[in-house]
């Protein structure tokens, strides 16, 4: 162990901040994390927006579900892949921007891996943070709130700030249903680890003082329904080729 690892295990998504706003110096030491993160091809296909006018913080706490907190906390940034600075550049020099599926797969992965380092700083510097996928239940009216481009994508949301809340930690899967030897692991195997975590995520559940539940009835329930159909056109729509 050390302080590093120590630090990823204390992870757990803070969903209630103190009044405190995150200073701009600290803000800035988190994304340089971010940016130090491996980028594919240093093509560094991401952007922050750090959301501070009220009236669009409102809007957006309020599409994301609504989700108080996006208003509440220290610092509300919105993650996108961001291809923009590619296509001017390929315009600058005329030649076409080729849009296809990799570029935007790339755009996805360079922006998550950024997050992620830029999370961890954060939370190395003590802040609560908690990722917000609700953005996606309308991108449309992000881009509205946000002025967003052409050739840039939205993912999630990000809030980070002071922690009003010490929640208990989410189990996660058993290290046999993550890490496998030459190869994936027999049907049966699979489900028997799931089986054994399907225990440990109800007594968390229960633990936590929610309703019981298995990790199996959760997922069933949230993947047997389709959701946010809408996503392909959206991103086609903004210069994505997902073909
Ligand atoms: C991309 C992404 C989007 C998420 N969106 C939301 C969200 O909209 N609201 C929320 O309260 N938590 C959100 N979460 C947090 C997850 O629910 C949380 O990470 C998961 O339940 C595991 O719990 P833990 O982070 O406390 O370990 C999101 C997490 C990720 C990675």
């Amino acid at each position: 162990m050390n302080d590093t690892i120590t630090t990823m295990h204390a992870h757990r998504s803070i969903r209630q901040y103190g009044p405190d706003p995150i200073p701009r110096e600290h803000i800035e030491i988190a994304v340089r994390a971010g940016q130090s993160a491996a980028t594919s091809s240093a093509v560094q296909a991401y952007t922050a927006i750090h959301v501070t006018d009220p009236d669009k913080l409102s809007e957006l706490a309020e599409l994301a579900g609504p989700q108080e907190k996006v208003e509440k906390c220290g610092a509300f940034f919105v993650v996108c892949a961001d291809t923009r600075r590619h296509r001017l550049m390929c315009e600058r020099a005329n030649l076409p921007y080729e849009s296809t599926l990799e570029r935007f797969l790339v755009g996805v992965i360079d922006a998550t891996l950024f997050a992620q380092n830029m999370t961890l700083a954060l939370e190395s510097m003590g802040y609560g943070t908690c990722y917000i996928g609700g953005l996606r239940n309308d991108l449309e009216r992000v881009d509205r709130i946000l002025d967003l481009p052409e050739g840039i994508y939205p993912l999630y949301g990000l809030c980070a700030g002071t922690k009003a809340q010490h929640p208990i930690a989410r189990p996660r899967l058993p290290i046999e249903s993550i890490l496998h030897t030459n190869g994936y692991p027999s049907d049966e195997d699979t489900m028997n680890a799931v089986g054994s975590y399907d225990e440990t995520y109800a007594q968390y559940l229960e633990d936590r003082g929610a309703p019981r539940a298995s990790w199996s009835e959760a997922m069933v329930s949230k993947l047997s329904r389709r959701s946010r159909e809408e996503l392909a056109d959206y991103f086609t729509r903004k210069g994505a080729s997902l073909t």
